[in-house]
C-alpha cells in the first residue's frame, strides 16, 4: 500500500540500484527479485511515478542490462555506476540526466515500500533546502547515525566511522534525501573517500549543506516498515508479507470479504465490485477483476482474469486468462486456461478444463471433460468425460456444438467437427462426421449378451 500522493511536485528521482546484493546468494540481481509478482525496482519506479517525477534516473551496476532489459521502462535514464565507488559517487552518475531546475530525490532500488505520503512530506521539509528521511531504531546497528547539535541535524556519521558516543544515538539515516540538484552538482564532484569504507559517501553532504548555510530539515516515515531494505530471502519474505497485509488491508476498507487477511496472496492488481468474498488461501496474479457479490472458494488462483457479478469460484480451481460471465459456478477443481470465455450461469464443475472455447449461457458440464478449441452454444449439456480431441498430432481444429444440444457421456468429438442445434449424441459416441440439428446421433458397438458364455477359471 502507498500512500496518498500529496500535491505533485517537479522533480528528478534518482534510484540507487547497483548494489550487487551478495546475501541473496542468488543470481537473479537484487532489484528483479519480485514482491507482490512485481521486481523491487518495479514497486520503486511506480513510486516514482506517482509522485510524477519528471525525470528518473536508474543508477544500475551489477547484473548490468539484464535489469534494464528486465524492466523496459523506456522513459527511465539508465546510468551504469561501474565501479560501485559509494552512494554518492552512485548519485554523481545521474547528475547529468537531471534538470538542474527542480529538486531530486533519492530512492532505493531495494527499499520497495517507502509510501508517496511520507515522500510527499520529506518533498515539503526540503522546499528551503535539504530534506533527509530519519527513524528511530531500538538496534541502530549498521546504520548512519544522526549528529545533533541543540536539538538541529548537524551531519551524519557511518557506523564505522562513529565514535562510541555516536554510536549510541538511536536516530538514524534511512538513505531517503531530497536535495536541490544544482546543490548536489556542487557538492558531489567534490566529496572525498577518506573514511573506514573508502566510499564517497552521499551522507557527508549534510554537513556540507550546513556549511554553506542551507537549512536542512528531517522527517520521519508513515510507517517503520516503509524504510526497511530487502538484504536477504529473509528480509524478502518479511517485507513479502508486509506487502500482503498491506493489500488485504486494502481490500477490506473497500468492502470486500476476507475470510483470512493473513491467507490471500495478491500478485498484481485485484479489483473487486461490492459484496465480494474470498475464503482462504487464494491467489491473484496479474490483473484480476472480480464483479459485484463474487465469491471465491478456497484454494484457487486466478490469473489475469475477469468474473463477473454473482459469480461463484468454488475451492481449488485454477484459472488463467479467462472470462466468466454473471452467475457461473466453476470448480470445485476446475482447470480454466488461456481464451476460456463463459457466458452468464454456464457451470464448470469438477475436473472440466477448458481452454480457448467460448461456452454459452446457461450450458454445463459438470464433471471430468476436456473442452479445448470449441465454440459452445447455449443451453448445452456435455456429459461426464466429454472430450474434444482437437490436436491431430500437428495442427488443433475446432469444434462447434450449437444450442441446445445434449453430448452423452464418454463422448469424443474428434475435430473439425459440428454438432447441430438441439442434437442429441448417445454416450459413448466417437463423432468423426457432424451431427445433424435435432437427430439422435450414436456411434457405438451394438451391444450383445452370450447366453452360453463360462467364465474362465484357473489352471491347476
Ligand atoms: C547507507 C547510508 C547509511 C544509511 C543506510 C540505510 C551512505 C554512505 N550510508 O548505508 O547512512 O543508514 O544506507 O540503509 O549512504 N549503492 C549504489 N552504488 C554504490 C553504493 C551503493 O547503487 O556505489 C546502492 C546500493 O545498491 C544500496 C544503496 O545504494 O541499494 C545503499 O548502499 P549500501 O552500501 O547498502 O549503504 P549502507 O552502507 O547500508
Ligand atoms: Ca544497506
Amino acid at each position: 500500500m502507498k500512500g496518498v500522493a500529496g500535491a505533485q511536485r517537479p522533480m528528478n528521482v534518482v534510484i540507487l540500484a547497483a548494489g550487487q546484493g551478495k546475501r541473496m546468494r542468488s543470481d537473479l540481481p537484487k532489484v528483479l527479485h519480485p514482491l507482490g509478482g512485481q521486481p523491487l525496482l518495479a514497486h520503486v519506479l511506480d513510486t516514482a511515478r506517482e509522485l510524477g517525477a519528471g525525470r528518473i534516473c536508474v543508477v544500475y551496476g551489477h547484473g548490468g542490462e539484464t535489469v534494464r532489459a528486465a524492466i523496459g521502462a523506456p522513459e527511465v535514464f539508465w546510468v551504469r555506476q561501474e565501479p560501485q565507488l559509494g552512494t554518492g559517487h552512485a548519485v554523481l552518475q545521474a547528475l547529468p540526466h537531471l534538470d538542474p531546475a527542480q529538486p531530486t530525490l533519492v530512492l532505493y532500488g531495494d527499499v520497495p515500500l517507502i509510501g508517496t505520503a511520507t515522500l510527499s512530506r520529506l518533498g515539503e521539509v526540503a522546499a528551503a533546502g535539504l530534506g533527509v528521511l530519519t527513524i528511530e531504531m531500538d538496534d541502530p546497528a549498521g546504520y548512519g547515525r544522526i549528529v545533533r547539535e541543540d536539538g538541529k541535524i548537524r551531519r551524519i556519521v557511518e557506523e564505522r566511522d562513529a565514535n562510541d558516543g555516536e554510536r549510541t544515538i538511536t536516530e538514524v539515516n534511512t538513505g531517503f534525501v531530497m536535495a536541490p540538484t544544482q546543490a548536489l552538482a556542487r557538492w558531489l564532484p567534490g566529496l572525498g573517500n577518506n573514511n573506514a569504507q573508502g566510499e564517497y559517501y552521499l551522507t557527508d553532504i549534510v554537513a556540507l549543506a550546513i556549511g554553506e548555510g542551507m537549512p536542512v530539515a528531517t522527517t520521519q516515515p508513515d510507517k517503520p516498515w516503509e524504510v526497511l531494505g530487502v538484504n536477504s530471502k529473509v528480509q524478502l519474505a518479511e517485507l513479502e508479507r508486509i506487502h500482503q497485509r498491506n493489500n488485504a488491508l486494502l481490500l477490506m476498507e473497500q468492502g470486500v470479504t476476507l475470510a483470512d487477511p493473513e491467507r490471500i496472496d495478491v500478485r498484481g492488481e485485484l479489483d473487486c465490485g461490492r459484496d465480494v468474498s474470498i475464503d482462504v488461501n487464494c491467489v491473484f496474479e496479474g490483473r484480476v477483476v472480480l464483479g459485484d457479490r463474487v465469491e471465491v472458494g478456497a484454494h484457487c488462483v486466478l490469473k489475469n482474469t475477469r468474473v463477473g457479478a454473482g459469480a461463484r469460484i468454488v475451492p481449488f480451481s485454477h484459472i488463467e486468462e479467462a472470462e466468466i460471465g454473471p452467475n457461473c459456478i466453476v470448480g470445485p477443481y476446475a482447470r480454466l486456461r488461456p481464451g476460456a470465455k463463459l457466458g452468464e450461469e454456464v457451470h464448470i464443475g469438477s475436473f472440466v478444463e477448458v481452454k480457448n472455447s467460448t461456452v454459452a449461457d446457461r450450458s454445463k458440464a459438470n464433471h471430468l471433460a476436456y473442452i479445448g478449441d470449441a465454440t459452445i452454444g447455449r443451453n448445452v449439456n456435455i456429459g461426464a468425460g466429454t472430450i474434444t480431441c482437437n490436436y491431430d498430432g500437428a495442427n488443433k481444429h475446432r469444434t462447434v456444438i450449437e444450442d441446445d444440444a445434449f453430448i452423452g457421456s464418454d463422448t469424443q468429438l474428434v475435430a473439425p467437427v459440428t454438432v447441430g442445434r438441439g442434437a442429441t449424441l448417445g454416450a459413448g459416441t466417437t463423432l468423426t462426421r457432424d451431427a445433424p440439428p435435432g437427430q439422435l446421433t450414436v456411434s457405438r458397438a451394438k451391444q450383445v449378451s452370450v447366453s452360453n458364455w463360462k467364465r474362465p477359471v484357473k489352471k491347476k
